[in-house]
């Protein structure tokens, strides 16, 4: 791919994002870590300047389309290219005591918690390709990488926590869809399961670290010309939808 590739990487603040920013900025790429709190992601960059990374911050709220929007205007005005867009930031909103899974049940679950899921899983990913795909076009590559939940996958499709798995199932939709409308084009798009990771999202009784999470999303992240694309992996290797 290019020499040095700007990668766009949401929820850069904690957890995977972080580890996915830092891990993409040792592999030589200049990183846009997007956050929605300024002091969050200031101190997660200046964190990783500090280990000799080259980082850049931009605050947003993924949810907000305005402040996509100002981001799409300033990977323009400022890098004039985006080549990789890691769909990272997530939330999981629904009560989550695995001991007791009748709480987050679909005929309890507030739709209101879904539709907010929804927008943040589902529907920030899909605007931020509308921001970045443009530039990728007139740059003639790209890499796209939605990080999804194997609580996503229908072929695995268990009760409970509708809100974050249909969302979950929504992003993979939307990377088969986005793949095919580009599949003339050098963009790859790909969804990828971190499993099952110690953050504040999974909790501490995940059976991988962050960084272990991280890594099979910087593989998709950087896909040499050859690799896959419309794809659901992980570690690197196809999972079932
Ligand atoms: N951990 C797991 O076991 C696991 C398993 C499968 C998939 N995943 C997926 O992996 C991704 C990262 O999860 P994680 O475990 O690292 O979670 P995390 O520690 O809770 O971090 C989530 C990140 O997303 C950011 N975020 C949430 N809403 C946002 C918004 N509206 N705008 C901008 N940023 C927002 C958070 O920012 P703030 O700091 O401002 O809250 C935070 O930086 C998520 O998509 C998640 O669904 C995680």
């Amino acid at each position: 791919m290019l020499a040095q590739k700007l990668a766009v990487v949401t929820g850069a603040a904690r957890g995977i994002g972080f580890a996915v920013a830092r891990d993409l900025a040792a592999a030589g790429c200049m990183v846009l870590m997007v956050g929605r709190s300024a002091e969050t992601i200031e101190d997660a960059a200046r964190q990783l300047r500090e280990s000799g990374h080259d980082v850049l911050v931009h605050v947003a709220d993924v949810t907000d389309a305005s402040a996509v929007a100002a981001l799409a205007a300033r990977l323009r005005r400022e890098f004039g290219r985006a080549d990789i867009l890691v769909n990272n930031a997530g939330v999981f909103l629904e009560a989550r005591d695995f001991a007791v899974p009748q709480a987050a049940s679909v005929f309890v679950v507030d739709p209101e918690v879904v539709a907010a899921t929804y927008a943040c899983n589902a529907l920030a990913p899909l605007c931020l390709i509308q921001a970045v795909v443009p530039l990728m076009r007139e740059n003639g590559a790209g890499r796209i990488v939605n990080v999804t939940s194997s609580m996503g996958q229908l072929s695995k499709m268990g009760g409970f926590w509708p809100g974050y798995r249909m969302s979950k199932a929504a992003l993979n939709a939307l990377t088969r869809l986005t793949a095919r409308e580009l599949e003339d084009s050098a963009i790859k798009v790909n969804a990828v399961c971190p499993g099952w990771c110690r953050t504040a999202m999974g909790g501490p009784d995940a059976t991988r670290s962050a960084d272990e999470g991280a890594r099979g999303i910087v593989w998709a992240a950087l896909l040499p010309d050859d690799g896959p694309s419309g794809g659901l992996f992980r570690d690197g290797q196809p999972i079932d939808w």
